[in-house]
């Protein structure tokens, strides 16, 4: 099967035009066809060995969201400790989770036992299972943001709180919780961009070839 043009330009429409969504979530629910569509691009990841070693856990009550809530206030809270003064008051002006409002969360998580314990291609390097979770977090969020969905990254969280909330078992690794919800507009930009927290480096300056200390084609 041949990409032609125009599916090649939407891809990179949606690669270009997915941001991480924390403010812009409106109530509207998710469709259950479209979440149905979204985690199935999710499970139709690449994946060490197929390995497959994810799961999905969907997230719609608002007692389980107010537990992961509280997780994230006190975990950001301590954050806000770790920066420089300066940079701490500014981090505590950023939005940085959409927990209650986005209609609903998903938390991905890896089996790292899953399909036994030699796989192939996690012989040498064990961490391949976990980043095949994380692979399965990127399609979900490109083909979220093809169904027009916006989706939020929350990291500032300690695992126990999400295990205790979603009773994870102790021998499955948390990878992501995400919330996910229709919104009113997506941004242009990175919110960190916008706000002057960082820029986006120059393409440039991280493409070397065949070397690291080789210059790369512009610096
Ligand atoms: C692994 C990972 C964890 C992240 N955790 C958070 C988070 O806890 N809160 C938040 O607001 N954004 C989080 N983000 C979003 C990033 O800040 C965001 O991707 C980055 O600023 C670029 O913006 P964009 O995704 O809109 O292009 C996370 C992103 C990734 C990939």
């Amino acid at each position: 099967m041949k990409i032609n043009n125009a599916e090649r330009d939407a891809v990179y429409k949606t690669i270009f035009a997915r941001r991480d969504v924390r403010g812009q979530f409106t109530e509207k629910n998710i469709e259950e066809d479209v979440l149905r569509r979204i985690l199935t691009a999710a499970h139709h990841a690449p994946s060490v060995g197929f390995m497959q070693p994810w799961d999905f856990i969907v997230v719609q009550q608002q007692q389980t969201k107010a537990l992961i809530k509280e997780g994230f206030d006190a975990a950001h809270q301590r954050s806000a400790e770790m920066f420089d003064k300066q940079q701490s008051s500014q981090y505590q002006q950023f939005k940085l989770e959409g927990i209650m409002e986005a209609p609903i969360g998903i938390c991905i998580t890896c089996d790292r036992s899953r399909n036994g314990p030699v796989v192939i291609g996690r012989t040498i390097n064990s961490q391949m299972d976990l980043y095949s979770s994380v692979c399965a977090v990127q399609n979900l969020w490109l083909a979220a943001r093809a169904e027009n969905l916006g989706v939020g990254w929350v990291s500032i969280i300690e695992d126990a709180v999400l295990r205790s909330a979603l009773a994870i078992p102790e021998n499955i690794d948390i990878i992501a919780y995400l919330c996910i919800g229709h919104v009113s507009h997506f941004k242009d930009k990175p919110e960190l961009e916008s706000a002057g927290w960082l820029a986006r480096r120059d393409i440039n300056n991280v493409i070397h070839f065949d070397s690291w200390s080789a210059q790369s084609n512009n610096k």
